[in-house]
């Protein structure tokens, strides 16, 4: 599974510290073997069951989250300089984590797609903070995941919450309708 995992999630060998790259693949590994989902169906369900006629895959959106937070940190690095700090491994780690608590919101009724009984008592920004410390992710990662939706304005983000959450948002809202 640890092999599947890497072949869906490449970006995990971006994570440059052993240990956080596999406390993430074991975290994902967990939640994959724990869903209802089959690791096969992440590149195939719409990310979101809230929007209609949005082919745009699971997989798809939470890469191009990951890929774009990236993208943004490596500029604003570039041109902000010692002005700004930016912990890349932190950062990656966060933005490949933040929907993990997802894989708990569907549920499959005769091969439908559903919202699950957890899925509606808590959004994955709280479940997806429950997976990460069983695999005890740092705090900063656990912030990442906590304060990455809605959920998260009520507080004070983290630069790299910040650039993740923003990633996550403009890989979301063009297909809102
Ligand atoms: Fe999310």
């Amino acid at each position: 599974m640890r092999n599947k995992v890497l072949k869906i999630w490449p970006e995990i060998n971006w994570l440059k510290d052993e240990e956080l790259r596999n406390k993430v693949l074991d975290c994902w590994v967990y939640a994959i073997e724990q869903s209802k989902l089959d690791i096969d169906d992440l590149n195939t369900i719409p990310f979101s069951l809230l929007l209609k006629d949005c082919n745009v895959t699971f997989m798809n959106h939470k890469r191009t989250a990951v890929q774009l937070s990236v993208e943004i940190a490596k500029r604003m690095k570039e041109n902000f300089g010692d002005e700004i700090s930016i912990d890349m491994d932190i950062l990656i780690a966060g933005a490949i984590l933040i929907d993990v608590g997802k894989l708990f919101e569907y549920d499959k009724v005769d091969g439908k797609l559903t919202t699950s009984h957890i899925g509606k008592l808590l959004r994955h920004p709280f479940s997806g903070v429950a997976l990460a410390d069983r695999f005890d992710l740092p705090p900063e990662v656990q912030h990442i995941i906590a304060y990455h939706s809605k959920e998260g304005d009520l507080g004070k983000r983290t630069v790299e919450a910040i650039i993740v959450h923003h990633a996550d948002f403009v890989s979301f809202e063009p297909f809102k309708t």
